[in-house]
């Protein structure tokens, strides 16, 4: 206690607000990690071995879940057998996918190469067990989805610290959760939330693949943001903050220059 204390007896010192901040060079490598994470597709086949998997999946335990439940599981898989299954599953889904479109729309759908299930090492499933502990959750009133959400973050965590470890990761969603509890033998209760392709790359791109394929571009964050209320414009006091979302500058010192203007 007495290190708070300085100077007058009793008076506390003033500490910078960031105080708790980690120094410049974990900060630099924690928003690498995030803006240099890519969805990934195509993989080497090289094997992962079994302290770079462990370490990513203690990564994603470690996230924040809803009332500490840690509704996570995480399957493992490396049998071709059912990695096979789960592709014929994408390829049906694909179709189904693939109808949502028209014309020019749905041929570029059909050109994008979507998943990595069997080029990938390995395969990871991510599941949800919501009631693991009981139906009464710390946390849990109004909002049902709330264990879904945990087992999201953990999944996030794993997709970060997988890139810092060079691994590449892609979530296939274009699969049906009952024909994965089929094919994986998950019970009704648990929700299997991630399927993922897990391997090493040749490269990690710099722009999500969607964003260089034209199908979709990154919104520009001040578009997203709003000021106390949905109807809330920038304006006075926070315009500054709608200007600095899109801003090199509030990365200076802390990534590189010309990877700051990329995300002006
Ligand atoms: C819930 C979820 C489901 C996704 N499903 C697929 C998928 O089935 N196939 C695919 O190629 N990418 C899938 N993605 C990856 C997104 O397309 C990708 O995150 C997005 O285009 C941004 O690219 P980036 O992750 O490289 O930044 C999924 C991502 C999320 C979060």
């Amino acid at each position: 206690m007495s290190s708070v204390l300085s100077g007058k007896r009793g008076a506390r010192r003033r500490y910078p607000p960031d105080r708790h901040a980690f120094p410049a060079e974990l900060q630099r490598g924690l928003y690498e990690a995030i803006f240099r994470r890519r969805d990934i597709r195509e993989f080497k086949p090289d094997p992962v071995p079994d302290d770079v998997l462990a370490r990513i999946i203690v990564a994603a335990h470690h996230a924040a879940s809803v009332g500490f439940t840690q509704p996570w599981d995480f399957i493992v898989v490396r049998d071709l057998e059912r990695r096979r299954a789960v592709r014929r599953v994408f390829a049906a889904e694909r179709e189904k996918n693939a109808a949502q479109f028209s014309g020019a729309r749905q041929r570029q759908f059909r050109s994008l190469k979507l998943e990595g299930i069997l080029e990938a090492p390995l395969n990871l499933i991510v599941t949800c067990e919501p009631e693991r502990f009981g139906t009464a959750v710390l946390g849990k009133v109004g909002i049902r989805d709330v264990e879904v959400y945990s087992t999201c973050l953990a999944v996030g965590n794993l997709w970060l610290a997988a890139r810092a470890e060079g691994l590449g990761v892609g979530w296939v969603s274009i699969v049906r959760n009952a024909d994965l509890r089929a094919i994986f033998a998950i019970p009704r209760r648990v929700i299997p939330v991630a399927y993922l392709c897990l391997g090493y790359v040749e490269g990690f791109p710099a722009q999500p693949l969607l964003e260089s394929a034209q199908w979709a571009e990154r919104l520009p964050p001040r578009s997203l943001l709003h000021f106390d209320s949905w109807d809330g414009q920038a304006s006075g006091a926070s315009a500054g903050l709608a200007d600095l979302v899109q801003s090199a500058a509030i990365w200076r010192g802390i990534i590189p220059a010309t990877a700051a203007d990329d995300l002006e």
